[in-house]
């Protein structure tokens, strides 16, 4: 293609780097890509963008007053720099659509860049060749590039008998020394070109900040920022874990662990997961010679992980690169803690193009119940969380009141729990649980602690024909998942009002009052339907094997009281005087008397 024909310049230090980046750009050539060009001149480079990316947006940055050898008499690059922009202008009128000129010195444009939270896919570093110009450049510019982005340093080989400080190589040295481990090398010879791996792997406490103020500084390196672990699932996901494990390896958030369980997987995700952890220090890698479920999985995971905060990463999702940071960031703003925060995905069909930006089938937050978290001063802060998206997050997190009973929240992957109350939960019986981590713990965790929702997309659910639960996406009028997943789901409720009940011991003290209401949620019913779901026999059955142990954990008016609200007079006495040793205690009688008259009384109510 010649990109420049008709076009009127008066120098080309530009074309004989085409082929170059015509081979590395033109695999993404089609994308909606984000370039940020700094030094545009006559527009040379701008024109090869323009034309190489059609579908490109470019940002370009330039003085248009030219750098100290474009105005020294005599120096082979002197050029008249007032006909400069004139020609940009001209040259690249065409495209103006695409196109964003800012004339400014790159310094202040790359930070107002930085304030409007602006990203990038593709920079191009050609500005000022002073070491300490072509620093900051590359400096300020990385952070405006996303995950996965190119970014190209020019003139790494300029002038090498010029003074250190007046060329752009030692800058560039220490920028990407400052930056080694955050990109790999696609290029080096006369331009540096690099694509970023991951943000911020070594940045951690001094990062964190309360009013303005590095935590790190304020405690004395003795605070430091949560660490969040990462749990990865997978069973015979080969074809979808690889970009699993990339998109936690792009998050923002530094301070992370990953733990990748494979669950007896017979493809070949075992050298997938190999290839796509690479000798990457924060992820460990668990090989389990069988299945044992995504809920058993979990359960093993928790003796193997260190945070205090973890995700189970379904192996068929992939994580928004902001996803740790935002919820953790709302963890961090609560004025009450809760066992766990579920934000939106964004369901995708199976090549990852987008259906729908849903909840999950939840009801999600109407803003009247927006939280308004607390403001900057008064809570810590994040630095990967811009001011804009800490205001958003603000406004779209909610609680969802304790009581509140159904299913509220996202799929497994958009939750993040505290492992503390995962632990307090956890059961450990039997190796196996052939059930979905998600479904046991958001019952559990909302009903001992208490859950937030963020209303923002932070991950992406991929549909691919094959989910356990969901065959379509979400809607309010459709049942996701198959009558089979229904049954199995039924009858693990029932083993998770059996541990409930058999653990009334350790639970009861904790709930402090609440265990009852706990109970009710862990059925999975609504109100109007509980008296129905305890009238099962074989919830019956539960109930009276598991009486003596009620008895004994209650006082006898709760006992009773508690029983009697639940089920019918025959069944009610059965387990009360299981409770008891097969007789009927004194207070008993009265309470049941009691309950008879109140259950005529509200009948005779509703004749009225
Ligand atoms: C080598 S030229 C860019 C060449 C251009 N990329 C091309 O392909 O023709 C460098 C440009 O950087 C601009 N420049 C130098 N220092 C700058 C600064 N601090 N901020 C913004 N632009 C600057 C100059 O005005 C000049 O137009």
């Amino acid at each position: 293609m010649n990109y420049f024909d008709g076009k009127a310049f008066s120098k080309d230090w530009t074309s004989h780097h085409i082929p170059v980046w015509e081979q590395l750009l033109r695999e993404r050539a089609h994308e909606p890509l984000r370039v940020l060009e700094i030094g545009s001149f006559e527009g040379r480079s701008a024109l090869f963008f323009l034309q190489f990316l059609p579908n490109c947006q470019l940002t370009c940055i330039d003085t248009f007053e030219g750098s100290v050898e474009h105005r020294t008499p005599g120096s082979r690059h002197h050029t008249d720099m007032s006909e400069v922009e004139a020609r940009f202008d001209a040259n690249t009128r065409p495209f103006a659509a695409r196109l964003e000129k800012l004339k400014a010195f790159s310094i202040e444009a790359l930070s107002d860049l930085q304030r409007a939270s602006r990203r990038f896919d593709i920079v191009y570093v050609d500005g000022d060749h002073h070491a300490a110009s072509a620093f900051t450049d590359a400096q300020q510019s990385w952070d405006l590039l996303a995950p996965g982005g190119i970014m190209i340093l020019d003139d790494y080989l300029w002038q090498p008998s010029k003074p250190a400080a007046e060329r752009p190589q030692p800058g560039i040295d220490a920028f990407l020394q400052a930056r080694s481990g955050e990109y790999e090398v696609l290029h080096s010879d006369y331009q540096v070109i690099i694509r970023k791996t991951c943000s911020h792997p070594h940045r951690t406490a001094s990062d964190f900040t309360i009013g303005g103020r590095s935590i790190e500084e304020v405690s004395g390196g003795s605070i430091r920022p949560p660490l969040v672990s990462f749990v990865v699932i997978n069973w015979n996901y080969a074809r979808y874990v690889g970009a699993t494990i990339d998109s936690i390896k792009s998050q923002d958030y530094p301070n992370f662990e990953c733990l990748v369980i494979d669950n007896g997987s017979t493809d070949d995700s075992a050298e997938v997961i190999a290839r796509h952890v690479g000798d990457d220090s924060r992820f460990t890698v668990e090989m389990l010679p069988e299945n044992l479920g995504q809920l058993g999985a979990a359960f093993w995971s928790l003796d193997k992980i260190k945070g205090g905060f973890v995700t189970f990463v379904d192996a068929d999702d992939v994580l928004l690169s902001n996803y740790a940071s935002m919820h953790v960031q709302a963890h961090l703003a609560l004025r009450q803690s809760v066992a766990f925060t579920s934000s939106r995905v964004a369901e995708t069909d199976a090549r990852g193009n987008v259906l729908a930006a849903a909840s999950g089938g939840g009801t999600f937050i109407d803003q009247s119940q927006a939280l308004n978290l607390d403001a900057d001063a008064s809570t810590l802060r994040l630095p990967a969380v811009s001011n804009r998206d800490f205001q958003q997050l603000s406004a779209r997190t909610a609680l969802i009141p304790k009581s509140a009973t159904g299913w509220h929240w996202s799929p497994g992957t958009a939750n993040m729990y505290r492992a503390s109350h995962l632990r307090l939960v956890r059961r450990s019986g039997e190796a196996r649980y052939m059930r979905a981590a998600d479904g046991y713990f958001n019952f559990m965790c909302h009903g001992f602690g208490g859950s937030a929702l963020i209303d923002m997309v932070l991950s992406g659910y991929r549909l691919h024909g094959e989910n356990a639960f969901s065959n379509h996406e979400s809607s309010p009028w459709l049942r996701s998942g198959s009558p089979e997943y229904y049954r199995l789901s039924q009858e693990a409720t029932l083993t998770d009002i059996d541990f409930l009940l058999a653990n009334a011991g350790r639970y009861a003290w904790m709930l402090d009052g609440g265990f009852w209401s706990v109970l009710d949620l862990i059925t999975r019913e609504t109100p109007k339907r509980l008296r129905s779901f305890y009238g099962d026999p074989k919830v019956f059955e539960i109930f009276l094997a598991n009486a003596p142990k009620l008895a004994a954990e209650f006082r006898s008016r709760v006992f009773c009281r508690e029983i009697l609200a639940r089920f019918s007079g025959s069944q009610a006495r059965k387990i009360l005087r299981a409770g008891h040793g097969g007789r009927l205690k004194q207070r008993a009688y009265g309470e049941i008397a009691l309950s008879e008259l109140r259950k005529a009384l509200s009948i005779l109510r509703k004749r009225k």
